[in-house]
């Protein structure tokens, strides 16, 4: 079964409740829909003004029967999540007066119900940047315990089986953070072993990759980085298989991995490669896609409290749909 398949299968089976904040946007609707009809989520909540997203339902030519529409501004629930907010908030000077304002806002309304447990997952971005959607993720739900850190994965199916897990494999941190320090790739190391079991189903085998093996490239400030962050990871003692810092072959080739960096936990057996930085992750899973024909799931978020997706502004309504399943997924069986 691919990666899509499995991720609906999951979601179905773990029955979660969604959140899609963007409710005036057409193709959210048309998603919210299909989610619900494909029954991924148990129960749906679009966010907008009642009659605006009637409307949109309309000209799309979707009925709302079983959908729940959320007015942020006028719900009775705003006050309560501003004071929550304004609490959170309050080492940042934050009021009453903004928090409200903040609140009546419908990414941070739809994070606020994720946060208190009333949605099990927010999916957003069809129409807001990657950094509002992020933000409201950052200051309404925040990290996951354990960790100061939220970052992405991609999830990659390549046509040769032989990589990864039949093919798949983790790549991070491709979408967030342009240049992490050693605790942050420490951090994005964990959160992407994470997705290798929530997404792959596999223990993690992960590599700290690099343009250097073992030392390999000198004393470079970016070979420097991902020794400390390999470093800081042993001091972890994490459950799951790391090593480096590797060059990519050193990490995917045995014969290589042999001959650079001997004895390698990792041998043959990588599934999860964390790069050096947001110009490496980018770049590096733009070119297996495009070169090898790989196919790019992502970017998922990773590392928050609670599970949230962006989603591209140039997104289809299919991606939303499995963008929703997959964020469903990260939230868990209940
Ligand atoms: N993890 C944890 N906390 C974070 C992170 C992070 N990655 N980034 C910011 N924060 C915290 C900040 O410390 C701040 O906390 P505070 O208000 O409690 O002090 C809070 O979140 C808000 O941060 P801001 O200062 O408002 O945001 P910042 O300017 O740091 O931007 C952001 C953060 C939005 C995540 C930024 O790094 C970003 O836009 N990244 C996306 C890069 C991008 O453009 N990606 C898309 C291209 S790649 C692709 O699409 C595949």
């Amino acid at each position: 079964m691919g990666f899509i398949e499995s991720m609906k299968e999951k979601a179905v089976a773990y029955g979660n409740r969604l959140v899609l904040p963007e409710g005036t946007e057409p193709r959210t609707v048309e998603a919210a829909r299909k989610i619900l009809d494909a029954k991924i989520a148990s129960e749906v909540t679009l966010l907008g003004e009642a009659g605006k997203v009637a409307a949109t339902a309309r000209s799309a030519g979707v009925s709302l029967d079983g959908i729940t529409v959320i007015d942020p501004a006028t719900s009775d629930l705003l006050r309560d999540f501003a004071e929550t907010y304004c609490e959170r908030r309050k080492a940042k000077g934050m009021t009453m007066e903004q928090a409200l304002v903040d609140m009546a806002g419908i990414l941070r309304f739809g994070a606020m119900m994720v946060a208190k447990g009333l949605a099990d997952s927010m999916v957003a971005g069809a129409e807001n940047t990657t950094g509002d959607v992020l933000r409201a993720g950052l200051t309404v739900i925040g990290t996951a315990p354990g960790s100061k850190t939220a970052s992405s994965c991609f999830v990659m199916q390549t046509k040769e089986s032989s990589w990864g897990v039949g093919g798949l494999m983790i790549f991070s941190d491709c979408a967030v953070i342009p240049t992490p320090s050693a605790e942050q790739l420490a951090d994005i190391a964990c959160s992407a072993a994470k997705s290798c079991r929530e997404f792959i189903g596999a223990d993690p085998v992960v590599a700290m990759l690099s343009f250097s093996t073992k030392g390999s490239g000198g004393k470079d400030e970016n070979v420097l980085r991902v020794q400390e962050a390999v470093r800081l990871l042993s001091e972890r003692k994490p459950d799951f298989v790391f090593d480096g810092e590797l060059q990519a072959d050193a990490a995917l080739v045995p014969s290589v991995t042999q001959k650079k960096a001997p004895g390698s936990p990792v041998t043959g057996k990588v599934n999860t490669l964390v790069f050096p930085d947001l110009g490496s992750g980018n770049i590096g899973y733009k070119l297996v896609q495009r070169l090898a024909g790989a196919q790019a799931f992502g970017p998922f978020l990773q590392g928050f409290a609670k599970p949230i997706s962006d989603l591209s502004r140039g997104c289809s309504v299919d991606d939303i749909v499995i963008t929703a399943a997959v964020t469903l997924v990260q939230a868990g069986k209940k």
